[in-house]
């Protein structure tokens, strides 16, 4: 290897065993190795609904802009185009004393999510769920950091920790266990991030799943979130911005209102603006309508395979205000393993939980992104299988 001594050692600790890649790779050759297969995935984190109309139409008009100087937008939003910022404030965060000047655009929670790490010092000790989101812990990796864990409760919550740290990655609704923290929960973290000064990213890209009144739409619904705490959110699931890419999240001044905005005029020129025009149009009256369709679609396919799992005897959490379910494997097998029999007997694919970390590799997580056609014939092929194994 190309002088080892100057890369990147952290990097060597992302789990590529344990990996979407590994998972998606074995897939790859199975279809490869059997055309004949129909193989139905339960796994997919992608969306299954196109663009809505009236999005379509703005990005159209956003390209005709580009195509005149007079309606040009070139470099300089750094943060985002003022009328995307506002926009977010006057729909998502009215009467939560945010101001478009806390609101950065960007173009992915993905990315966002462990980019926000360079407002920070590079010892500070980074907290993250144990499963977690795996992009938190590779991410920091990446950028040279180091991790530490807390493990779930029994209501698979994260368990607020008696030590110090410094950042806190809270993901709710969360991904993978599709569970969602309440105000309760929540004010705990707030309270212990205000006691220890540290600050809580909170990664809030499911928030357009919730249904429960004790969960919150916003952290910055909570006292004294304002003073601790990061919330990311992004237009993937919630509008199919999963290919054209548009995010945002805020930074309130009472963190900080200058160091991260310098740091973006020198990283960062801004996402795309066609993309964040599309984003505005998502709050338009008639894209609401339209939105509001797929996500009661997604909710229906999900509340269908958490009661068809349950049916077939499985334990498992989640689904009501997430589109994830977490699901315990019956057998007493590896959650890789479990992924293998399953794509090998059935052609049904699941994401196996060891991508979220160890203490998830006797689950796997199932999705309610996919058609609920594809979901009926995977929860018949599931049936059969264990009807005729008993
Ligand atoms: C918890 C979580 N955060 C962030 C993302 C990525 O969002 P984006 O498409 O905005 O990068 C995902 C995608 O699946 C996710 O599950």
């Amino acid at each position: 290897m190309y002088y080892i001594y100057m890369l990147n050692k952290k990097l060597l600790k992302i789990d590529q065993e344990n990996a979407f890649s590994t998972a998606s790779a074995y897939v790859k050759e199975y279809k490869q190795a059997h055309p004949e297969k129909d193989v139905i995935s339960l796994g997919i984190g992608d969306v299954s609904k196109p663009i809505v109309a009236p999005v379509i139409a703005a990005m159209h008009k956003a390209v005709d802009d580009l195509a005149d100087m007079k309606t040009f937008s070139g470099y300089g939003n750094y943060y985002g185009i003022d009328e995307l910022r506002q926009t977010i404030v006057d729909n998502d965060y009215r009467g939560l004393g945010i101001s478009k000047e806390e609101v950065y655009v960007s173009d992915g929670t993905k990315t966002d999510s462990t980019n926000l790490l360079e407002l920070f010092d590079i010892n500070d000790k980074i907290l993250l769920g144990n499963p977690t989101y795996p992009i938190y812990r590779n991410g920091a990796f990446a950028l040279g950091r180091e991790v530490y864990y807390t493990d779930c409760d029994s209501n698979y919550k994260m368990i607020v920790p008696n030590e110090h740290y410094d950042i806190i990655y809270i993901c709710s609704p969360s991904n993978p266990i599709g569970i969602a923290y309440t105000y309760d929960d929540l004010q705990k973290w707030i309270d212990y991030a205000l006691k220890e000064k540290a600050v809580i990213i909170y990664d809030n890209v499911y928030s357009c799943f919730i249904t429960s009144e004790d969960v919150p739409k916003s952290i910055y619904e909570i006292s004294g979130s304002k003073n601790c705490c990061i919330e990311l959110n992004s237009f993937s699931k919630r509008a199919s911005f999963t290919g054209l890419r548009c995010s945002y999240f805020v930074l309130p001044k009472e963190i900080d209102d200058k160091l991260f905005k310098e740091r973006t005029i020198n990283r960062f020129n801004g996402a795309s603006y066609v993309a964040q025009k599309g984003a505005v149009a998502t709050y338009l009256p008639e894209s609401k309508i339209l939105l509001e369709a797929n996500l009661k679609a997604y909710k229906d396919n999900i509340k269908y395979l958490k009661d068809s799992f349950i049916k077939m005897g499985f334990e498992v959490v989640g689904g009501d205000d997430s589109p994830y379910i977490w699901v315990k494997i019956k057998e007493n097998i590896k959650s890789f393993d479990y992924f293998k029999l399953l794509l090998n007997e059935i052609s049904v694919v699941v994401v196996p939980g060891a991508i979220f970390g160890q203490s998830g590799d006797d689950h796997f997580r199932v999705s309610g992104l996919g058609s609920i056609e594809n979901s009926k014939e995977a929860v018949k092929r599931i049936m059969r299988y264990y009807e005729e194994k008993n």
